[in-house]
């Protein structure tokens, strides 16, 4: 079936993270992002596309930081807490009873609860439509111990994609030949 070109977004399961910034005063904010991608491998490069009024793009612009924390399926019914719009300077992370953790590189907060962290420095940004395409220089990447076999463990990491609105998918593991 043909489709109407602004559902494109439905076609692709994208990977959920959930991305963590604190204000200049230090106090955090949590959002979910499904818009995002890795860019470069040197320097090591990830990038999420927000929308220009969040909160998020806001403390990216004026701290030049932020945390990727990636997240599996027990974290999917607090997506909906995440995604409130609450006044700037209330933290989605308390909201949603998670626990936040200092990060080793930037002030920007992890989530515990994730089972991987990108903490990232604003590299670069621009207008791109109706979104800021935000790209984050990698400062230091880390995974639980046991989310990891020389890649993802998807079967225990159980990584979140988005498809909309409340449709979500979770990846089974596959490896295939390569020549
Ligand atoms: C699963 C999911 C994925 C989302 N992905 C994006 C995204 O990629 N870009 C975006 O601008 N908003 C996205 N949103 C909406 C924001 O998370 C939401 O508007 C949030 O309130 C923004 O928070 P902030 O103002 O604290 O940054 C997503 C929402 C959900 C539930």
């Amino acid at each position: 079936m043909e489709m109407d070109p602004v559902n494109f977004y439905k076609l692709c399961a994208r990977c959920c993270v959930v991305v963590s910034t604190a204000s200049p005063r230090g106090i955090s904010n949590a959002a979910p992002f499904s818009f995002n991608m890795p860019v470069s491998f040197s320097p090591p490069i990830f990038a999420i596309a927000s929308q220009p009024t969040h909160d998020t793009w806001r403390n990216i612009r004026e701290t030049g930081e932020f945390v990727v924390n990636f997240v599996g399926e027990e974290l999917g019914d607090k997506i909906h807490i995440l995604e409130r719009d609450f006044p700037y300077e209330v933290s989605e992370i308390e909201k949603a009873g998670l626990t936040e953790m200092p990060s080793r590189k930037v002030r920007a907060p992890r989530i515990a609860e994730a089972y991987a962290w990108l903490e990232c420095r604003l590299y670069d940004a621009r207008e791109l439509g109706d979104h800021v395409l935000i790209a984050g220089e990698v400062l230091l990447a880390e995974v639980r111990d046991e989310c990891y076999d020389r890649v993802v463990d998807v079967a225990r990491a159980k990584p979140l994609l988005h498809i909309s609105g409340a449709y979500f998918g979770i990846p089974l593991a596959r490896k295939f030949k390569r020549a």
